[in-house]
């Protein structure tokens, strides 16, 4: 049973659903098209910090509508070059397309029909982004579910011996995969994860907003725990994500066309199902950057 439907302060009549026990919550009663006063601001962004991520249904919402509200949240990046090498969208810089969809013989967008499996965005930068921004444009009939799991919640019921053994260690997150296990461009396959490309974090972070605790995984391919053999670091990354993929941290979120989604990517995970590839998915992304690196909110 998720918590009940509440007033979202600062406005008359929008309410806040929680959709899972583990995380998320859906406005309703916001036109995201229209523009938002600073007290509606100021609420849906403490809502966002309680429930991790906000799904709003329904939004008629043009890309630059997505890109004015995507930036209430902070200063945004430019997409990220895709698994194609190709920069960003002629016009509107900080979109990134993904999708599946061929049109002359060229992908529009990233990451195809594939399965991405659980992780955090660009983690292997050294300030990874605050967050990151979906609008579902074309959806298909099955599949292509997008997951999120609620990184407090993993990190608060870490059994004790385990959260003891972790403390103080800092993780290096891979730089050579994207998050559907392509390659990067121009990057060479792993032989070795104590040498591959990446960036090291501390495990346990700190969230600067909330001042809570949350497990910092990024993914869990390539990963490689600092100063441990690879087989000790394989076998505690092995038993960390064991505990940490657990169904009662997750919520799984079914698309419709119109809907938004912002998550906060210092404090979740995400992944998404595969679907059929004779289908078509078309989604438009914003990432919004982050100035503090991952090991800023650590208490002394
Ligand atoms: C992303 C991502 C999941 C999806 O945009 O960072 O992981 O559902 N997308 O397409
Ligand atoms: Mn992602």
């Amino acid at each position: 049973m998720s918590e009940a439907p509440y007033p979202l302060d600062g406005t008359s009549g929008a309410q806040v659903v929680p959709v899972s026990d583990a995380l998320g919550g859906e406005i309703r009663g916001i036109d995201l098209s229209r523009d938002m006063g600073d007290a509606t601001f100021v609420a849906i962004h403490r809502a966002w910090l309680r429930h991790l991520v906000l799904l709003f249904r329904d939004q008629d919402l043009s890309t630059a509508g997505q890109v004015a509200f995507s930036r209430r949240f902070g200063d945004l990046d430019l997409a990220p070059v895709d698994e194609y090498g190709r920069k960003h969208r002629e016009g509107f810089p900080e979109i990134l397309v993904v999708s599946n969809v061929v049109e002359d013989g060229e992908p529009i967008g990233s990451l195809g029909a594939l399965e991405s499996k659980w992780h955090t965005d660009m983690s292997y930068d050294e300030r990874p982004p605050r967050a990151s921004c979906l609008l579902s444009v074309k959806i298909p009939a099955t599949g292509g579910n997008t997951g999120f799991l609620n990184m407090y919640e993993a990190y608060e019921t870490l059994p004790p011996a385990l959260a003891g053994r972790i403390r103080g260690l800092t993780l290096k997150h891979d730089a050579t995969y994207n998050s559907v296990g392509l390659l990067r461009e121009g990057a060479a396959p792993v032989t070795d994860v104590t040498a591959s490309p990446g960036t090291s974090h501390p495990i346990v972070r700190t969230h600067p907003e909330t001042g809570r605790k949350a497990l910092f995984l990024g993914r869990r391919n390539a990963a490689y725990i600092n100063g441990l053999s690879v087989e000790d670091s394989e076998a505690l990354l092995d038993e960390i994500w064991a505990h940490t993929t657990h169904d009662r941290f997750t919520w799984h979120h079914q698309w419709r066309v119109g809907d938004l989604l912002i998550w906060d990517n210092r404090c979740t995970m995400h992944r998404r199902d595969g679907f059929d590839t004779r289908s078509q998915r078309i989604m438009h992304r914003t990432q919004i950057m982050d100035d503090r690196p991952p090991s800023s909110g650590e208490m002394p």
